[in-house]
């Protein structure tokens, strides 16, 4: 039986899409393996800037850390951008970060809650994680060639669609409300909202962004724990560089900055 096309179509995010380059090029797919392999390969064919690829269910759809992102099909958000923001590599990290920021502000505003970012990635609420941002970027001889920023937001997943794991609880938009929600709409007001943090980001900089990305950090001033060179270690989440590496006061006196480590919030 073929996979019923549903949607979000091209057409339904374009109807509400206010950008001049994120969306304005889309491709969706109703059976992938992952939006971000598309996009991957688009890219590396030379795929402009802005160009997104959705996409109604993924078969191997992928998290950070070589974790699965699973979704059921037609509930959830899953997209994946083209992003050519320059040759520095470190332009990968802001890039994640300006996109969790844009999502929990569109998040915390269309729900009427608060949401925030759990560096670099997870963007989250009291009750779980709601939607997170796996960056892939292709390095050249002379820096960063593209990187391509894959979005899943749990949108109307139902409480038993989403990951059982106690530790790291999960929520929905509709977990959250009670209410189903437009996810063509939702994709138009983040790729609008990412548009409007990215090209502040291109021309001044990661650094101009800080005060706001720290606004939504959550954990600032908690006790964290993280892996550093194969060691474990832990220290005070005191905010974020202007590269945007999270700085911690380590319990072993001194600032350390982390790139690319996942924290553990400790109780
Ligand atoms: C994470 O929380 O570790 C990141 C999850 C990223 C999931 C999205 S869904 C769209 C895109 N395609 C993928 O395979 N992964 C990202």
């Amino acid at each position: 039986m073929n996979t019923p096309v549903c949607g979000p179509l091209p057409a339904d995010v374009q109807r509400h899409l206010a950008t001049a380059r994120l969306g304005r090029r889309m491709y969706f797919h109703p059976d992938v393996t992952s939006t971000n392999d598309i996009a991957l390969d688009l890219a590396r064919h030379g795929e402009p800037e802005g160009t997104v690829v959705i996409a109604d269910h993924q078969r191997a759809g992928r998290g950070r850390r070589g974790r699965v992102w699973s979704s059921p099909p037609q509930r959830n958000l899953m997209l994946s951008m083209i992003l050519r923001p320059g040759s520095d590599a470190r332009g990968a990290l802001p890039v994640t970060l300006v996109s969790a920021m844009s999502i929990s502000v569109v998040l915390s505003k269309l729900l009427d809650i608060d949401v925030r970012v759990k560096w670099p990635n997870d963007v989250v609420c009291e009750r779980g994680k709601i939607a997170g941002i796996l960056a892939e970027s292709s390095v050249s001889g002379s820096g960063l060639a593209f990187v391509v920023v894959g979005t899943g937001i749990n949108v109307n997943a139902r409480a038993e669609d989403l990951p059982a794991a106690p530790a790291y609880p999960a929520a929905s938009c509709f977990t959250l409300t009670g209410s189903e929600w437009d996810r063509a709409k939702i994709a138009a007001d983040v790729l609008g909202t990412i548009e409007a943090y990215y090209d502040r980001f291109l021309r001044d900089g990661f650094a101009t962004l800080r005060g706001a990305y720290e606004a939504r950090l959550a954990h600032l001033g908690r006790r964290v724990a993280f892996e550093q060179q194969g060691r474990q270690a832990d220290g005070v989440v005191l905010g974020v560089a202007g590269d945007g590496a999270l700085r911690v006061e380590s319990s072993g006196g001194g600032e350390t900055l982390l790139y690319g480590e996942s924290i553990e919030v400790l109780p």
